[in-house]
């Protein structure tokens, strides 16, 4: 028997809900969140990775879990800017390369238990790739539906290496998520985006890492780049959780990063709004985040406000010189959504909001392999001698 008594509450009309293969928004249209009677010792936790903090996660009775030692992932200061006090947390470390893993070997443990087929998902590549994998190790089917055009060629790769039937929409990423949720909402496939909030309860494990990482202590600032909203929204509940439990004594402001072109919450929040309007054409370097319409935005910005945190946007350019730096001058290989925290930490730094000693950890979400057609080697090609070597080098 787990330690918990799984329900999934509606955060809109307080309804309460039982895990089905169907459920994934109240019928009142409302965001879902996962409840039960947590609780955890540190006693109890033992192994590495998500698993580790499975005492603080709703799993099925009966199903092994799908797992492929997620998890676990390095946080590295930077060596050259902030002070000592700035840590990047290295999600590229995972098995497919993202913090999506974290997500789906429990939403593809739930898959199987409740007796899917198939999983599904929309997804901007990392989503994809991850859950084709996790379907692979499954034995499931997978479908992911991707944008068209603008989805980082190695994720593709890795949807098609895991066997993942890959379809092009002509549309945005949001189209695509408007048909996968409809389609699960039928019961012929499972949904694996972070709309399903047993998948997001995985992603609490990151916030959970951070904080035992830093001897169960907070850090002062987590900064996030923000897409559909997911990832940042379970990183607050993690917290909340733990504050709950008396595990940490406070709460860190948690700051939103969304690229300039594709920057639906950050507009919300900046003109006071409690609903976001819609991006229709979003456009940005960062493809993993260029999302419109975040499924989980009112998660998200009750997160922001209630953690008197922030969110903000950078320019393409900013991402792409602090993706530059992070490559060059700390040798973490990040994608460019993952470079955005940087960006956005130096602008609220530069700007007094993050002052020097606070304590701050920027989620770097995905590996910079994914993502690699735009660097260009031009190395110089030379006769294979010594003299020849020592003349370039001189
Ligand atoms: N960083 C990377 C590398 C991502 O792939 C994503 C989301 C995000 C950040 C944003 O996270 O959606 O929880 O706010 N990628 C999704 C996908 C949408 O389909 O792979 P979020």
């Amino acid at each position: 028997m787990p330690p918990h008594d799984l329900a999934l509450h509606c955060l809109q009309c307080a309804r309460v809900h039982a895990v089905t293969l169907t459920r994934y928004v109240c019928d009142c249209g409302g965001l879902l969140e996962a409840r039960g009677a947590w609780w955890i010792e540190p006693s109890l936790l033992s192994g590495r990775g998500v698993w580790r903090y499975s005492s603080m996660l709703p799993f099925p009775d009966a199903a092994p879990w799908v797992t492929l030692n997620e998890g676990a992932t390095p946080l590295v200061p930077l060596s050259k800017e902030g002070g000592n006090k700035v840590a990047v947390k290295l999600e590229g470390a995972n098995p497919t390369g993202s913090f999506k893993d974290r997500g789906m070997t429990l939403g593809l443990t739930w898959a199987k238990a409740l007796g899917a087929k198939a999983v599904v998902c929309a997804s901007t590549g990392n989503t994809s790739a991850s859950a084709a994998a996790y379907a692979a190790r499954a034995g499931l089917n997978c479908i992911v539906l991707l944008p068209e055009g603008k989805v980082a060629q190695g994720k593709v790769a890795q949807a098609v290496a895991h066997g993942a039937r890959l379809v092009t929409v002509r549309g945005s990423f949001d189209d695509a998520m408007g048909m996968v949720s409809a389609l699960a909402a039928k019961g012929d496939v499972y949904l694996v985006n972070s709309l399903n909030p047993l998948r997001l309860e995985g992603q609490k494990t990151l916030a959970f890492e951070v904080v035992e990482a830093m001897g169960w202590n907070v850090p002062d600032v987590m900064v996030f780049p923000v897409g559909n909203a997911g990832n940042v929204s379970a990183a607050w509940k993690a917290l909340k959780e733990l504050k709950a439990l008396h595990m940490i004594d406070r709460l860190p402001r948690l700051v939103g990063v969304q690229a300039e072109g594709a920057a639906p919450i950050a507009r919300a929040i900046a003109a006071g709004a409690s609903e976001v309007t819609a991006v229709a054409k979003p456009e940005t370097v960062a493809t993993a985040i260029r999302i419109g319409d975040p499924v989980n935005a009112t998660k998200a910005m009750a997160a922001f406000r209630e953690s008197k945190g922030a969110v903000l946007t950078v320019t393409d350019d900013e991402i792409l010189a602090a993706q530059r730096d992070l490559a060059a001058r700390e040798g973490l290989f990040v994608e460019p959504s993952s470079a955005a925290p940087l960006a956005g930490w130096r602008k609220l730094a530069a700007q007094g909001a993050i002052a020097a000693d606070e304590s701050v950890v920027l989620v770097a979400t995905g590996h910079g392999l994914k993502d690699a057609a735009a660097w260009k080697p031009e190395p110089r090609v030379i006769d294979p001698t010594l003299e020849a070597l020592e003349a370039i080098l001189r």
